[in-house]
């Protein structure tokens, strides 16, 4: 561990945690200070997204690409600025970047629109790592097409299996979708490799950044995906609102999935034509207080979270320090397993997302979660929507807690107080 960096960016997260309302105030019990360690599930919110929403509410609410008064001209500029923001986040055009209510719409998009090129006995190919969201679009797909699904599998030290993957992927794969980042494992997919597999055999990857977006830059040009997906919620964005990035020319071929107003070029009583992109994948009213919010959190983690001033921190490399101390502090409570990055001399090294999946016996996940909440600590329990990988772990449900840039050894300290209380509690009789 690397107890320099771990000090000066302690220094720098508690500076950032300001920013962040609830993380000011007092905890549920009124007496704790609120240890929030929940973030794979959602990140808290800075006060310059909640302002730019409120800004939007109280001075500008209008709806977008139809008035032609100011305050309509103004709504739609702050939205498509917000798109811009976001396109150049990850390194895409404007066109390509469409906007949806999250992750999980965003890939039910593309699950649709893939549909009539996905004939019986084609193959889709996912990974055992996915989210529900992930998956379960997937499974109705190949049932609707008569498709058949296969998945990449684990190495024994918790990563995807390449070698799987190369027999696996082949002339009849017509998708390959996988998670850029696991919510369970905090496992980084070798995305450009399977990206790579894919473009070889002119299947279609798609890339769920869900976890990765506030962890990581992503750049699609350089990923070379054809589709990826992410949610604003958890990159310190309001929740409603997501992403879902599509190579130009695959938006323009494509026929959309969901009709309606905005999103036509011309309509008769006989039918339709398309707008141009992005609006084409947009019908109806779009969500635009989220979208701004969204630019807003774009434009924190760009200017606030990642920026390179002489001599400060890299927050991610300081949440690599974090995650290492929280595993060393954890495994000091009797009985606590942590499930992922189990070969841990191996792995602490790569890269890896600041996630912490763990049992404790036969004390249920639930128990644990709702006893330390007692202490103002927030974690989350339960399959946490990957029931297969789950079931693959050989648990029915585990303990996770996921770290942001305004964790602190101190919120660590609580957890670890609270779960000597957890085995405490069960210890009798
Ligand atoms: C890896 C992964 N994919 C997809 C999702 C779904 O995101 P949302 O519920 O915001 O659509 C999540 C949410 O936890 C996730 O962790």
């Amino acid at each position: 561990m690397n107890v320099k960096l771990l000090k000066q960016g302690t220094q720098r997260a508690l500076v950032l945690g300001k920013d962040f309302p609830l993380l000011v105030r007092k905890g549920d019990t009124g007496k704790e200070k609120l240890v929030y360690l929940d973030n794979a599930a959602t990140t808290q919110k800075p006060v310059a997204v909640i302002s730019a929403m409120n800004e939007y509410y109280t001075r500008y609410t209008s709806n977008v690409h139809r008035g032609i008064y100011p305050l309509a001209e103004k709504a739609t500029e702050e939205y498509e600025n917000a798109r811009l923001k976001v396109a150049s986040f990850i390194n895409a055009d404007a066109r390509e970047t469409i906007f949806t209510s999250g992750t999980t719409e965003s890939i039910n998009v593309i699950a649709r629109a893939l549909e009539p090129m996905i004939k019986k006995g084609d193959e889709i190919v996912l990974t055992v790592l996915e989210h529900h969201s992930n998956l379960v679009p997937w499974q109705e797909l190949a049932k609707r097409r008569g498709a058949h699904l296969k998945y990449i599998g684990l190495t024994k030290n918790q990563k995807l299996d390449l070698s799987m993957a190369r027999k696996l992927i082949g002339t009849k794969t017509k998708v390959v979708a996988f998670t850029l980042v696991s919510n369970v494992l905090g496992t980084v997919s070798p995305a450009q490799e399977l990206i790579g597999l894919a473009r070889k055999v002119k299947a279609y990857s798609v890339v769920d950044a869900a976890q990765a977006v506030s962890h990581y830059p992503l750049d699609v040009k350089e990923l070379k995906c054809d589709f990826l997906a992410f949610s604003g919620h958890k990159m310190f964005g309001p929740t409603g609102i997501g992403v879902l990035y599509g190579r130009k020319e695959l938006l323009e071929s494509l026929t959309p999935v969901l009709f309606g107003g905005e999103m036509i070029s011309d309509v008769s009583l006989q039918g339709a034509t398309w707008n141009e992109l992005p609006w084409k994948w947009e019908a109806g009213t779009p969500k635009i207080a989220e979208a701004i919010g969204l630019g807003a959190a774009v434009e924190y983690i760009k200017n606030t979270v990642r920026v390179k001033v002489r001599g400060s921190v890299d927050m991610e490399e300081y949440l690599h320090e974090l995650f290492l101390y929280a595993r060393v502090k954890m495994v000091t409570v009797k009985g606590l397993e942590i499930i992922n990055t189990k070969q841990e001399e191996k792995l602490l090294n790569t890269k890896q997302a600041p996630i912490i999946t763990f049992t404790m016996g036969d004390i249920h996940p639930h128990d644990i979660a709702e006893i330390v909440s007692r202490f103002g600590v927030c974690i989350r329990a339960g399959h946490h929507c990957a029931k297969p990988l789950h079931h693959i772990l050989g648990v029915s449900s585990t303990a996770r807690v996921s770290l942001s840039v305004y964790n602190t050894p101190r919120d660590i300290d609580c957890l670890v107080v609270a779960l000597e209380k957890v085995r405490k509690v069960f210890s009798h009789g």
